[in-house]
């Protein structure tokens, strides 16, 4: 029996017989040679078929494959310089699983195909080369994310999805029925990771986030996926440090792992690798000269809008953190500066290259008085908060943390002009399928 053979590691075995079972990728016919292309999940692989040395029945077999059949292929492997990836196999056998009836192709095709079509079979769509590249840099930033974590004492601790109140203000809340109350699908799992901190000291959480975005940009899906770290005792100027960290750590272990995913996607590696530490740090005042200065009519005291993100990053080849916003435009759960009270301890790092926010988190108000204030500043019901506010209650301690959007992350690694590739199956204003 020969070996199982992986497409990705094909070259350990080159001169020998292998099988790989995979899909028919493409097919090119050429007199008496055929060359169909196969992919297995780890890659693509040519595969040569000569008539004269295989039966009728398998030539044919060949001949007649459709494209996404599935098959399991038997042959020997040969180094090619010619072939994508260096090898190629020489087939000997070939069995179909599942032919895909010629009357009712494979919908998605080697031709252009518009975006809708596509995300309409988002299902199929994942089959491609591009798309699977881009999940293999997502699956690489999500496990670099916890080792990361992981390596520096943080204790994992799950937050909840169905939660009783917003966390990142009213308007995009995902309200559901729960029994004979509501619920609302969770924004950010910050505040529960504040109750975690206090018993763990550094925890973090990762998990999906919902927001009724009623926005259409190319930055926000409605679902999302965060990691979001919270350290008891730390202090803006210390999470500063940690989000610099994280974000150098996960484009270098992209850049050292993914080499190939960043290639099939065709991403300039040059401007990550100039993504190390430090990043250029700018406060909220200074930004808002700099964008003065490039014709925005942004005013002080309002938030940056994707465009403001843009022109700020502009400038900057490396991640760029901006600190201390005024508080009116940030949560309530944000502290204030001592030498400016109108400030938040708060930090938002933004991506090079146009990709905007990709971090936000600071310092939390750890005390009770202001904090009771801040809720009902916000408007926000008191009881649900009752939890939140114990932590003030019982040895508050100074406190930061922030989260680190995925999607984002991965849409800036990769290169991506939206985020809705960056996973696996999007959730947007109008888009609940596949
Ligand atoms: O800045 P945000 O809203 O911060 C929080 O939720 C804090 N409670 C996190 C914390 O301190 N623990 O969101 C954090 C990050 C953003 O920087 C962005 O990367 C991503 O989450 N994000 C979105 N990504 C995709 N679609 C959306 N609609 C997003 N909203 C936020
Ligand atoms: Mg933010």
């Amino acid at each position: 029996m020969p070996s199982l053979a992986n497409i990705r590691n094909i070259g350990q075995y080159a001169g020998q017989e292998v099988e790989i079972q995979g899909w028919l990728y493409n097919l090119r016919e050429s007199g008496k040679l055929l060359f169909p292309q196969f992919r297995d999940g780890t890659g693509i692989i040519q595969g040569v078929v000569v008539k004269s040395a295989v039966s009728p029945e398998v030539f044919e077999r060949v001949r007649t494959l459709t494209q996404e059949s599935s098959v399991r292929v038997a042959g020997k492997v040969r180094a090619e310089q010619r072939a994508p990836g260096g090898f190629e196999i020489e087939v000997s056998d070939l069995e179909v699983l599942h032919l895909v009836p010629p009357e009712q192709p494979y919908p998605i095709t080697p031709k252009e195909h518009g975006t809708e079509f596509l995300m309409d079979h988002r299902h199929l769509w994942l089959r491609s080369v591009r798309q699977r590249a881009i999940m293999g840099v997502r699956h690489e930033i999500i496990k670099a994310c916890r080792d990361f974590f992981d390596d520096r004492g943080f204790t994992l601790v799950d937050t909840p999805i169905l939660t009783p109140t917003s966390c990142e203000g009213t308007t995009t809340l995902f309200e559901v029925d729960y029994f004979d109350d509501k619920a609302y699908l969770t924004q950010s799992g910050q505040l529960y990771n504040e109750a975690a901190a206090m018993a763990v000291g550094k925890t973090y959480c990762f998990g999906p986030t919902f927001r009724a975005e009623k926005s259409k940009t190319r930055r926000h899906l409605t679902e999302f996926w965060m990691v979001e770290p919270e350290v008891a005792f730390a202090t803006l100027d210390d999470i500063m440090a940690l989000a610099e960290e994280l974000v150098a750590c996960v484009v270098q272990r992209v850049l050292s792992r993914r080499r190939a995913d960043l290639q099939a996607l065709q991403r300039d590696v040059s401007k990550l690798e100039a993504c190390t530490p430090p990043f250029p740090r700018l406060s909220y005042d200074e930004a808002v000269k700099i964008l003065k200065d490039k014709g925005s009519a942004i005013e002080w005291g309002a938030d940056f809008g994707g465009t403001d993100e843009t022109l700020l990053s502009e400038n900057f080849p490396k991640p760029l953190l901006v600190h201390r916003y005024p508080s009116q435009v940030k949560a309530f759960y944000m502290a204030p500066d001592p030498a400016c009270p109108e400030l938040a301890l708060c930090v938002d790092v933004l991506a090079p290259e146009g990709y905007g926010e990709i971090v936000g988190g600071g310092e939390r108000l750890a005390d009770y008085d202001l904090l009771v204030r801040r809720i009902e500043e916000a408007k926000l019901p008191r009881e649900p908060f009752e939890w939140y506010l114990d932590l003030r209650r019982y040895g508050t301690v100074p406190h930061s943390g922030f989260g680190m959007g995925i999607e984002r992350v991965v849409a800036w690694v990769c290169g991506l002009e939206h985020v809705r590739e960056t996973i696996p199956f999007p959730r947007m204003l109008y888009r609940l399928k596949p």
